[in-house]
């Protein structure tokens, strides 16, 4: 069976996608620096599927050591670049680090695929690229313009899309596909795998299963003011393992020679757009845990509103990410507890 490559695969986002390609018959290689997850992680993505990735511990930015990795394992097939830093207000403190380890490791991949002539890239990008969408282009289809980004983080996700279009059009062999996230949640139902936040959770649904299991004290709700039913922001929450599923479909389509451009863009959302509040109350509903919250002003950057049209991902991909809202919800808790189970261990 055919080789992916996958960067970034004992991260979040990463592993799930090891566990879905591997559970579809592929061989899959993890290239990971480990710098914001846990070797752990691959331990548990062989708990799951029965088989353990080949994994390289390797920066994608070490031009040398990514090297060996492609004459090492000669059958790669196509790669999966999730390998990135992606705290947004780190990358306003931190803007070289950003720029050399998100612009500098797609760089380096690129020029090894050409070299190693592997020819189909899938990319982890995200809606941050449409920023703040105009009223009728809500929900946001992939037609919607860019716009220019709020931080440096949303910026490399910017400019590593222009330099996928750049290479493709000057390398005749590479097929790309860019899959534009919206807000990924949940964790593997298996509890085995899951979101491993490092230090403070920025992003809404760790925090939110952080102080439920005790260890911070409250969620603060940024902002009730805004222009939205209940004044908080809404956002697409989409299952991880739903998106997960969605990039074998994208290596499926490339490897099968059905990708109809050279660059395919795709939205991976629900279509359905929930508010923080929305989110707090279905997880008390569903859990029956307390969860102190409080509101308080607005995050400096955050957008009011955006969800996804998800119609092309759908009709072209034919996937669809339906999982319910209570179920991803559960599966994130059911994580929570299992790191406090670990942590108990300990
Ligand atoms: N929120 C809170 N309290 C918290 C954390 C978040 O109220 O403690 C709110 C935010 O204000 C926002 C919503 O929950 O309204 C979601 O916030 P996240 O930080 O989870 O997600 P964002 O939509 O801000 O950011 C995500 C990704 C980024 C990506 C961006 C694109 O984390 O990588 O979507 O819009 F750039």
């Amino acid at each position: 069976m055919a080789r992916i490559l996958v960067t970034g695969g004992a991260g979040y986002i990463g592993s799930h996608t090891v566990v879905e390609l591997q559970e579809s018959g592929y061989d899959v290689v993890v290239v990971d620096n480990l710098s914001n997850s846990d070797v752990t992680v691959i331990d548990g993505i062989e708990a799951i599927t029965g088989k353990r990735p080949n994994f390289e511990n390797v920066d994608c930015n070490d031009y040398i050591g990514f090297d060996k990795v492609f004459d090492r394992y000669p059958d790669i097939v196509a790669v999966i670049h999730f390998a990135a830093s992606k705290a947004v207000g780190e990358s306003v403190e931190k803007p070289l680090l950003y720029y050399r380890n998100n612009i500098g490791s797609l760089v380096n991949l690129l020029e090894l695929m050409q070299k190693h002539k592997v020819n189909n890239l899938v990319f982890s990008s995200s809606c941050t690229v449409y920023g703040q969408p105009d009223k009728d282009h809500l929900p946001v289809n992939e037609t919607a313009p860019r716009k220019e980004a709020l931080s440096p983080y949303g910026n490399t996700k910017h400019i590593n899309e222009d330099i996928i279009f750049d290479q493709s059009h000057a390398n005749k062999s590479l097929h790309a596909t860019i899959l534009r996230y919206f807000n990924p949640i949940g964790a593997h139902p298996s509890a085995l795998i899951g979101e491993l936040p490092n230090g403070v959770p920025n992003n809404l649904l760790p925090f939110i299963t952080q102080t439920a299991v005790g260890l911070r004290e409250q969620l603060k709700v940024f902002g009730n003011d805004y222009n939205t039913p209940d004044g908080s922001c809404i956002r697409d929450y989409i299952y991880v393992v739903d998106l997960a599923k969605a990039h074998v479909l994208a290596v499926n389509r490339m490897l099968e020679g059905k990708a109809t451009d050279k660059v395919e863009v795709f939205n991976l959302g629900t279509g359905r757009g929930l508010s923080v509040l929305e989110i707090v109350n279905t997880f008390i509903k569903v859990t029956g845990v307390d969860l102190p919250y409080k509101i308080v002003g607005r995050r400096e950057g955050d957008i009011e509103k955006v969800w996804a049209d998800p119609t092309k991902a759908n009709k072209v991909l034919g996937w669809k990410a339906d999982t319910p809202t209570d179920e991803i919800l559960l599966s994130a808790w059911k994580w929570e507890l299992n790191l406090k189970k670990k942590r108990e261990r300990k």
